[in-house]
C-alpha cells in the first residue's frame, strides 16, 4: 500500500501520468471512490503519460472509451451505471484480454471480485482540492508500484 496525496486536479493529472510509467501491457487499473474523486481526471494524465494528445472524456454513459496511445491502446471503462454482476454480460473480457491494451476501469469494485490481478487506486475526499490515493496491488509476484 502506497499513498499521495493531491491538492489540486492538475496535480492528480500529474501523478496519472508519472503513474503511467509503471504500467505494462494488459495489466488493468481500478480506480475508486466517491463521484468527483478524481478518477477520469487521473485517467487523462495517464492517458498524456501514453502519449494520447485526443480528448479522455468520462465514459459513465458509453460505458468504454478507447484511446490508441504509442505505449498501448487504453481502454477506459466506467462501470457506475451497471448493477454489481452485470458486467458478465457485457464483453469485459475483449477488454481485459486484449495483448496490446491496458483496462483503466472508474467504479472498479464491481469487478474486482472477478480480476486475480490488478492494481488499485482508492480516491478519498481529504477537502474540496485535497484527495488521497491510496494506491494497491494484487496478483503481482513482484512490488509493481515501489518505484511511484
Ligand atoms: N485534487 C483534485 N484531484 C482531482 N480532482 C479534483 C481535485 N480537487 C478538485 N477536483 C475536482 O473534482 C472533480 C473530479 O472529477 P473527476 O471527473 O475526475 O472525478 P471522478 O472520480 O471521475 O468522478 P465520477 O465518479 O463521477 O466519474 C473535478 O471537478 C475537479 O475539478
Ligand atoms: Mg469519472
Amino acid at each position: 500500500m502506497l499513498n499521495k496525496i493531491s491538492e489540486s486536479p492538475a496535480q492528480t493529472e500529474l501523478l496519472g501520468k508519472d503513474f503511467s510509467a509503471l504500467l505494462d501491457k494488459q495489466d488493468v487499473v481500478l480506480l475508486q471512490g466517491q463521484l468527483g474523486g478524481g478518477k477520469t481526471t487521473f485517467v487523462k494524465g495517464l492517458a498524456k503519460g501514453f502519449g494520447y494528445r485526443g480528448r479522455v472524456l468520462s465514459p459513465s454513459f458509453t460505458l468504454a472509451r478507447k484511446y490508441p496511445a504509442k505505449k498501448a491502446r487504453i481502454h477506459h471503462l466506467d462501470l457506475y451505471r451497471l448493477a454489481q454482476e452485470e458486467f458478465k454480460s457485457i464483453d469485459i473480457d475483449g477488454y481485459l484480454y486484449d495483448r496490446q491494451g491496458v483496462c483503466l476501469i472508474e467504479w472498479g469494485e464491481k469487478i474486482e471480485d472477478y480480476l486475480d490481478r490488478y492494481l488499485k487506486i482508492v480516491f478519498l475526499f481529504f477537502g474540496p482540492d485535497k484527495r488521497k490515493l491510496m494506491v494497491s496491488q494484487k496478483g503481482y509476484g513482484r512490488d509493481k508500484i515501489k518505484n511511484w
